[in-house]
């Protein structure tokens, strides 16, 4: 038996089956390529489920991550570290000025949790609203603020205290955001729900409500964030119509594989929280605090953002050429391809031509999340590859 044929039976059997996996026996990544056991080469517009935003193995973060293996591995939060200094000024220094502070986790489920909990000690109020069609995580809290598909019911009992407004209407918002509730939390682009956008003055009339009602005002940027859209985060862009909230989350990317999770928070949310509220054991550890600042670092010195904005342009340029093309929706590299029909067959040819890419829950869009890094000539593969006319 050959060695990845072994290591699919070994899986099958061994690991719980809660994934429906691609036929890909991963052994090492670089850049925007993923190279299987079998010597074989993908080109990765999926990057890792939006992990990979430097690219697989960075040598910046690797470089870092090696040094700091050796230096000191783990200390939790009773003590200060360089390193976490390091990574919590550089993460602050390229938010929004008014987001202050950042809290580390590990996931953006667990971001998501310690949003919504700061909130409700924020505001002294219970209540979450989010919206039909966002995606917040499979822990407790988080599954009960995602409207979408099975999550709720597969996360039962729910968290009381959560409610559903429609993505975009403002309306809808307005009727039920009354004093009871402690945050608005939503994906400013909702990526598993089809990589939805809403208008940008839906984003300012947000803010303006929230402001209004005493309302916390939560972005969940686990995909937006870290430079995916071409600027930082989707927080202060212009595609929000230059809105800033109160609290942003993220993961994902942050820490270029490594689990890392953060909320940036402003001063009116920190100042409500005291020592012991918030907490856990491998949050700023110091592995992945490492990996934060060597993130950061390698898309600044690689001049990413700009890479992003450059090559979406381009490839929004490509697909007008392809008439099964409706529509390209999303910004920067979280884009959604949306087809005529379903995109199924098109990610399922892709695969066999050795190109990853996702799918999401409308069946009619395509989902690209590719690392920050990729370039026109990706592009022109891709689109090649793709054979929408077949
Ligand atoms: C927008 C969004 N929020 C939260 C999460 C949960 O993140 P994690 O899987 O790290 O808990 C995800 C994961 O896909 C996500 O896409």
């Amino acid at each position: 038996m050959n060695q990845s044929v072994s290591s699919v039976a070994t899986e099958d059997r061994f690991q719980l089956a809660t994934y429906k996996k691609m036929p890909i026996v991963a052994e090492r990544g670089e850049s925007v390529w993923l190279y299987t056991s079998d010597g074989e080469k993908y080109l990765d517009l999926y990057g890792g489920h939006a992990v990979a935003g430097t690219g697989h193995c960075h040598p910046h973060v690797v470089n870092a991550l090696r040094e700091q293996a050796g230096q000191l591995i783990f200390y939790s939060n009773l003590v200060y570290s360089n390193t976490r200094a390091r990574a919590a000024e550089k993460l602050v220094s390229i938010a929004p000025s008014s987001l202050t502070k950042a809290f580390f986790c590990n996931s953006g489920t667990e971001a998501n949790e310690n949003a919504m909990r700061m909130a409700r000690m924020a505001t002294g109020r219970e209540k979450i609203l989010t919206f039909s069609g966002g995606f917040h995580g499979r822990t407790a809290d988080s599954i009960s603020a995602t409207f979408l598909g099975k999550y709720r019911d597969i996360g039962k009992p729910n968290v009381p205290g959560h409610l559903e407004a429609e993505f975009g209407n403002i309306d809808a918002v307005q009727a039920l955001a009354d004093d009871t509730v402690a945050a608005i939390m939503l994906e400013p682009i909702q990526s598993m729900g089809g990589v939805r956008m809403a208008q940008p003055d839906f984003y300012r009339a947000l803010r303006t409500l929230c402001d209004e009602r005493g309302i916390v005002l939560i972005y969940d940027e686990v995909q937006t964030g870290v430079g995916r859209t071409g600027e930082w985060f989707f927080a202060g862009s212009e595609a929000g119509d230059g809105v800033v909230p109160d609290v942003v989350t993220l993961a994902k990317a942050l820490g270029s594989g490594v689990p890392v999770g953060a909320c940036l928070v402003s001063e009116a949310i920190s100042s409500h929280i005291k020592e012991n509220d918030l907490g856990t054991t491998f949050g700023g550890g110091m592995l992945a605090m490492a990996a934060v600042t060597a993130t950061l670092e390698a898309i600044e010195n690689d001049g990413m953002l700009e890479n992003v904005r450059r090559v979406e342009a381009y490839l929004r340029r490509r697909l007008r050429e392809v008439r099964q093309v409706v529509a390209v929706h999303g910004r920067g590299f979280l884009l959604g391809i949306e087809f005529e029909d379903n995109a199924a067959a098109v990610h399922k040819r892709l695969i066999e031509r050795k190109i990853i890419t996702g799918t999401s829950s409308n069946p009619k869009v395509l989902r690209l999340l590719p690392p920050l890094c990729l370039t026109e000539e990706h592009i022109d593969a891709f689109v090649l590859a793709a054979d929408f006319h077949g």
